[in-house]
């Protein structure tokens, strides 16, 4: 496989005219409508369109580690559990009781032989099925009823090297098909360890007063950085560490979105910068020389040197930059978001360097760091002032601007990620999916957008 290490170039331009979006390549103007961010009514479509019919992100396998081991999740309002059977496959169960619909699991987390719903104490194995119940005589019939009657499975799951998604819809296209070109950057992300990446102990966890969309956005968002994180760009000038968006680029991978800082440098584990400490620099200089080795130059270095951040349409976001960070978004409200985030490492890496590893991403992304308290105001301004316009009909009034850099588009030169067309093409696929249209239908790079109306 090869990775797709040039920036996108969008090449038709026919003008997008939805309910949520105006696109008019005359004008350069790109609009999205405000109630995206503040309907009920978008937001029980969402959870039907999309939630309900593409792949959604469940969690890494190293998460389950032995057999029995289970974590509860919820996805699109569903709550789950997320398994490793007794055989050592990788399960999802919707956590309901097919008796009479408690939830089973009530951990958190766990390890278990078997998982017993305290109601009426069904008890089921970890590959679902029912095992033992109070009085299983006075079920007519033989003992068949037990085949009818274990967990529920979601109706597909497939693990993309060791990342673990499911789709609640039996028609959705295979995982890698939805993955398209952006499984690339995925495996960059599963390259960087030559035994394997796992997930290191520990779970951040937060709530956005926010609409999930503008937490995607701010993701792929490379305008904001400089005015927004002024604090940690001070914090890397003390450091000896400088750092620019200039000659970054977004490249569009069918539903999803790839920004890419080439040339970064400055990631645990791969390149070396004065703020990882002296101590550091021997073992990194070496990971990085082990990578470009073992991948080749032009893979190597674009994996070692690159900072990447991935949007997984809709609920991953990976940050692949100093450290690896895995985002999960959960969309609880038109208003409201929870953020689970886990940090990924190579298998073999030492204590010490996690310690590090852990340490440097918490000081940038997370809800103590210092960039995502910033993103976080950022993101709540936005949803306490959206309602600011609502029913104000007149042109473009109830609309937010996302034409930045639409010039580019027009003349087809390579996207930059200082631009907003990342944050345009999140929306043309989302107006696509949550119009029933499926999802990415004629988005990938080089196509022109669809003008169906809503
Ligand atoms: S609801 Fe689970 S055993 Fe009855």
């Amino acid at each position: 496989m090869t990775i797709t290490s040039e920036p996108s170039q969008r090449t038709a331009r026919v003008g997008r005219q939805t309910r949520f979006i105006r696109e008019d390549w005359d004008a350069g103007i790109f609009r999205v409508h405000r109630d995206a961010f503040r309907s009920q009514e978008v937001f029980d479509r969402e959870r039907e369109q999309i939630w309900g019919r593409g792949w959604l992100y469940l969690g890494h396998t190293t998460e389950l580690p032995t057999p029995g081991d289970y974590k509860v999740r919820k996805l699109g309002g569903r709550p789950l559990i997320f398994l490793r059977d007794a055989k050592g496959v990788i399960r999802a169960f919707y956590n309901s009781c097919p008796h009479r619909g408690t939830a089973v699991c009530r951990e958190e987390e766990g390890n278990a032989r078997h998982l017993r719903c305290f109601y009426h104490a069904w008890t089921f194995d970890t590959e679902g099925k029912l095992v033992t119940l109070p009085s299983p005589d006075a079920y007519p019939g033989d003992d068949t009823f037990r085949d009818r009657l274990g967990l529920r499975p979601v109706a597909q799951l497939e693990t993309f090297r060791d990342f673990v998604f499911v789709s609640f819809d039996e028609g959705a296209p295979p995982l890698r098909d939805y993955l398209g070109p952006a499984a690339e950057y995925l495996e960059l992300v599963a390259d960087q360890s030559a035994v394997g990446m796992r997930v290191l102990p520990g779970t951040q966890r937060y709530t956005a007063r926010a609409n999930w969309k503008l937490l995607v956005e701010n993701a792929m968002d490379g305008y904001h950085f400089a005015p927004s994180h002024i604090t940690f760009l001070e914090y890397l000038k003390r450091t000896g560490m400088t750092t620019s968006d200039e000659g970054s680029w977004v490249t569009l991978c069918d539903n999803h979105l790839v920004s890419v800082q080439p040339n970064h440098g400055g990631r645990i584990g791969l390149a070396w910068e004065p703020r990882f400490g002296e101590a550091e620099k021997e073992r990194i200089e070496q990971n990085r020389a082990e990578i470009i080795g073992r991948l080749g130059e032009e893979r190597g270095t674009f994996l070692a040197d690159g900072f990447k951040t991935l949007h997984f349409f809709p609920n991953l976001l990976l940050f692949d930059i100093e450290s690896i960070s895995i985002r999960m978004l959960e969309p609880v409200a038109p208003d409201l978001t929870e953020v689970t985030a886990w940090a990924l490492a190579p298998v073999d890496e030492p204590p010490e360097a996690s310690g590090l590893r852990l340490r440097t991403l918490v000081s940038f992304i997370g809800p103590g760091g210092l960039a995502t308290p910033d993103d976080l105001e950022a993101q709540e301004a936005i949803q306490r002032a959206v309602a600011a316009t609502a029913g104000d009909q007149r042109e473009g009034v109830d609309w937010n601007d996302v034409s930045r850099g639409m010039d580019d588009e027009l003349e087809g030169r390579p996207l930059r990620a200082n631009d907003e067309a990342g944050v345009r093409h999140f929306w043309r696929n989302w107006d696509e999916a949550v119009n029933g249209a499926g999802l990415g239908a004629g988005n990938g790079a080089g196509n022109g957008a669809g003008n169906g109306e809503a």
